[in-house]
């Protein structure tokens, strides 16, 4: 039998760097890139512009299953339209931990991710790669920071965007995404139990790649 195509999977709440980390160790490897969150962060986008509440899980998950989404080097395609910056705004990123509560929408996602799997390999990120998405990952790694180093670095990404920043908005928002993400019944963010935890409250992120490099 073939030998299945490798993941590896990095998981962990969010602002936590675990997307430049996963992007960087595909790079090394010269393996493809999934950044799962982008996806929900585009049902939000597009349930928004379809004047669909994040809260109806049936209308949601509808308007999720009809998407054309592209992933195309940096960028990010819904329909033709080119996203990349839309889905990456607070906003955005609150209202997918608001569409990723619904079990109906992460089943419409599911197979759209797995059938990103393709040789050479796959770097994946987000909340349930390791746990869900693919558990037969050969590298789990669950890539955390304390809550004010990662409310730090994004009021600092926000900053070095020239954008305006509320350090305890962001806090703030950081806490009710984790409460969310960690809290609810269809694939809470935890970590996989033959996991690995990486802890990067003092690590740079070369040094953060060079473990996950470590330990492949
Ligand atoms: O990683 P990112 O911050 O872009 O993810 C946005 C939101 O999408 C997360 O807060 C989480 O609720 C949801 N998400 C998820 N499962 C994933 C990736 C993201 O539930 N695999």
């Amino acid at each position: 039998m073939n030998k299945p195509v490798p993941v590896i999977a990095i998981d962990g709440p969010s602002a936590s760097g675990k997307g430049t980390v996963a992007q960087r160790v595909a790079t090394k490897l010269g393996f493809h890139y999934l950044d799962s969150g982008a996806l929900y962060r585009i049902v939000a986008l597009a349930s928004q512009q379809a004047g669909i509440v994040w809260t109806d899980a049936e209308a949601v998950a509808q308007c999720a299953k009809n998407l054309r989404i592209r992933f195309d080097e940096e960028q990010v395609w819904l329909n033709d339209a080119d996203v990349t910056n839309d889905i990456r705004s607070e906003a955005m990123g609150k209202g997918a931990s608001q569409v990723a509560v619904h079990p109906a929408v992460r089943k419409v996602l599911t197979s759209l991710q797995q059938n990103m799997r393709r040789a050479p390999g796959l770097v994946a990120d987000g909340r349930d790669m390791g746990t869900i998405i693919f558990p037969d990952a050969v590298l789990k790694i669950f890539l955390t920071a304390s809550t004010e180093v990662r409310a730090q670095r994004r009021y600092q990404q926000l900053l070095a965007k020239q954008q305006t920043a509320d350090y305890q908005a962001i806090l703030q928002d950081l806490l009710e995404r984790d409460a969310r993400d960690k809290n609810r019944a269809s694939a809470p963010l935890v970590m996989a139990e033959d996991g690995i935890l990486l802890e990067t409250d003092h690590l740079s992120i070369v040094e953060a790649v060079n473990q996950v490099l470590e330990n492949y």
